[in-house]
């Protein structure tokens, strides 16, 4: 696009009256309040009223602005810097223009706010923009700049590629999943800002910019003016633009001018994601009197509307919504709930349909896309990542009821039909169907395998602790006894590592060794250390109870064979770390570094095991450690691998059936 002669000149100009400039400096007063500068009530030293420009009749209509009418001749210049170009939307205060910035060389967004008199901006909301321009987030609009001239003020930022959550939501473009994963990115974003002591307050559908692509995570979708809620907010009955559109997300506290915190901003947040999947805003009333009516009652519960969502997102959602600030969730808590059902919630109609992102002329953002192997957007690799689960859970439920006592009367083939069809419909529903049917069988009366059955359910019983929620990954840990059996257990770490958060990974590694070593008890094979030292045959203990417990159970997690449950956890969660899937080079040298260790690992686990198990070097460490290192790369290059940095926490998420 042609642009604009510039000055390219980066000195300051007098005549840009940039308010960071003209009002007073008080930079060692900044924040020292408990609270924060915009968590607490105002102080005394405000003696300027802060919705001073908000509460202004506005004079002029926000459409005056417009240059293709000639409010402001095409191409006007403001504050000597920013060439206005077009117009992207206008709100309640002022038009939002398209502008380029000539001095940066860069494209902006300009929302220019006309002034009711000349006085500068009020003091509390310049230096409140201030405080926002030092936010840095993806999931936040970087705020440039704040400026004012005799005509108005103008605030310049981040110039955002997307649509509005608004927008979108009214075009019938957001699937559940997409409400759910924005919802994600804004309480990133907004946790950000409330550690820097900001409130948004103003959180709204149209204040929420949706790039594209929801695995884009923070960046994803952004909120847009940030800082300026004592210029935009005031008395919303007197502004004009969408009034009840701004009223119907305030908080009721906020709303009735209480004092403000960080649970206005959960409250709005919710409200907008109940929307989102609902359809309604319950407290928008057929005007400002009717929705400020509604304000402070309890709304409907989210699953009257949408029964069919999961209990624990619309019980938190419901919490959020609490008229009481101090009964509403934290944001980390709706965040961990917002996760959780991430993998639940439905994508069809969504933002990863391509139809949709052309409709809404959205386009991709260019981060590199992490994925957990075991989702993914496509339908055809869903459907064939629960058929996978279901035969993995059916192979499971099929051994276990030939393998390990007497064949059932009944058809082991037909039960790990049904066990690989609930599986696949309901991954985690599935797996405990088949855990559930081999251990009844096996302890039955009949079969008399009590202690088989025992050391089963200590296999299975912590799978779903340490993979919550996780249902595709619950057959995962059967791989380390079967790779262990072709005399490469290590390699099943890195198979582990593939989970998407260091939590799941540590979860995979830690179930993977429990089952191996449960495959060496239960088989008398050595599979990696061997059978540990006091462990009996099967055929001594199979029929009891007791003896399953204390001739096998206890002699085997009652020694130092379990160690290396910990060294497989550990490995597993830290392989991102030194791939990051970012160059071939650095990959190869990062998974040669992590094999080196855990070869290192295992001969140390070996001296510490010595007592207790029959082999004096893990077997198959070498060459398991070579393909680890094989399979690490050629996931990272194929983006298998989650890089920290791409995750938002190192804490437990849940998601995934
Ligand atoms: N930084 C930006 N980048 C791209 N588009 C933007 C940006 N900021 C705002 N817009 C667009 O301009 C429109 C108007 O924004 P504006 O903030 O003026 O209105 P609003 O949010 O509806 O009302 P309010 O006055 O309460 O903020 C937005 O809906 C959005 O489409
Ligand atoms: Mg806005």
């Amino acid at each position: 696009m042609e642009r604009p002669a510039t000055r390219n000149d980066l000195e300051d100009d007098a005549s840009t009256h940039v308010l960071d400039e003209r009002t007073p400096r008080r930079r060692r007063s900044r924040g020292r309040r408990a609270g924060g500068l915009w968590s607490g009530p105002p102080e005394a030293e405000d003696d300027d009223r802060p919705s001073q420009i908000a509460t202004s009749p506005l004079g002029v209509e926000p459409i005056d602005l417009d240059p293709v009418r000639g409010g402001y001749p095409g191409g006007r210049l403001v504050l000597d810097r920013y060439r206005l170009e077009g117009k992207l939307g206008a709100g309640g205060f002022g038009v939002v223009y398209r502008a380029w910035d000539e001095k940066l060389e860069r494209e902006v967004a300009v929302k220019v706010i006309p002034k009711d008199g000349d006085g500068p901006v009020p003091q509390r909301a310049a230096r409140e923009a201030r405080v926002a321009a030092r936010l840095n987030h993806p999931g936040i609009v970087a705020l440039y700049e704040l400026g004012q001239d005799d005509e108005a003020v103008y605030l310049v930022s981040e110039l955002v590629h997307g649509r509005t959550f608004a927008d979108l939501l009214k075009g019938g473009a957001l699937s559940d999943r997409d409400v759910a994963q924005i919802g994600t990115a804004l309480c990133d974003a907004l946790r950000h800002a409330h550690d820097k002591k900001v409130i948004h307050r103003d959180v709204k559908p149209q204040n929420v910019i949706v790039v594209a692509e929801p695995a884009a995570g923070a960046g994803f979708a952004k909120l847009t003016d940030f800082g300026i809620a004592h210029l935009a907010i005031g008395d919303p009955l007197t502004r004009t633009g969408d009034v009840v559109g701004t009223l119907a997300y305030m908080a009721p506290e906020q709303a009735e001018g209480e004092r403000v915190t960080e649970a206005a901003d959960v409250y709005s947040l919710a409200l907008m994601l109940y929307e989102g999947w609902t359809g309604v805003n319950p407290v928008r009333g057929n005007g400002p009197v009717a929705t400020a009516r509604r304000l402070g009652t309890h709304l409907p519960p989210l699953r009257s509307r949408r029964r069919e969502l999961p209990d624990d997102l619309a019980a938190a959602i419901d919490a959020a919504l609490d008229p009481r600030p101090d009964c509403r969730p934290t944001l980390a808590q709706l965040r961990r709930a917002l996760d959780g059902v991430d993998d639940d919630l439905s994508d069809e109609g969504g933002l990863v349909e391509p139809a949709t992102l052309e409709r809404f002329g959205l386009t991709r953002v260019g981060r590199a896309r992490v994925r957990d192997p075991m989702t993914t957007d496509s339908l055809p690799a869903r459907v064939a990542m629960r058929v996978a689960a279901g035969l993995a859970a059916a192979g499971l439920t099929l051994g276990g009821l030939t393998a390990l006592g007497p064949t059932p009367g009944w058809s082991p083939l037909a039960a790990a039909a049904i066990v690989a069809l609930l599986t696949a419909i309901s991954p985690r529903l599935g797996w405990v169907a088949g855990i559930c049917v081999v251990i009844g069988w096996l302890g039955s009366p009949g079969t008399d395998r009590e202690g088989t059955a025992l050391l089963l359910t200590a296999a299975a019983a912590p799978v779903p602790l340490l993979l919550p929620r996780a249902g595709l990954w619950w057959s995962v840990p059967a791989l380390a006894p079967l790779l262990g059996a072709a005399g490469v257990a290590p390699l099943y770490v890195v198979v582990a590592a593939l989970a998407p958060t260091p939590w799941r990974r540590a979860g995979a590694g830690a179930a993977g060794f429990l089952w191996l070593l449960t495959a060496e008890v239960v088989t008398g094979h050595n599979l990696l250390f061997g059978v540990p030292a006091g462990v009996d045959p099967r055929a001594a203990w199979e029929t009891s109870l007791s003896g399953g417990a204390s001739d096998a159970l206890f002699p085997a997690v009652g020694s130092t064979a379990i160690l290396p449950i910990v060294v497989w956890a550990a490995f597993a969660a830290l392989l991102p770390v030194l791939v990051r899937g970012r160059a071939l080079v650095l990959d190869a040298l990062g998974a040669a570094i992590w094999a080196a260790g855990l070869v290192a690992a295992h001969s140390a686990l070996a001296q510490l095991e010595a007592p207790d198990v029959p082999l004096d070097t893990a077997r198959g460490v070498i060459a398991g450690a070579v393909l680890a290192v094989v399979v690490a790369v050629a996931a990272a290059g194929a983006g298998l691998v989650s890089p920290p940095e791409d995750e938002e926490s190192f804490s437990p998420r849940m998601a995934t059936p």
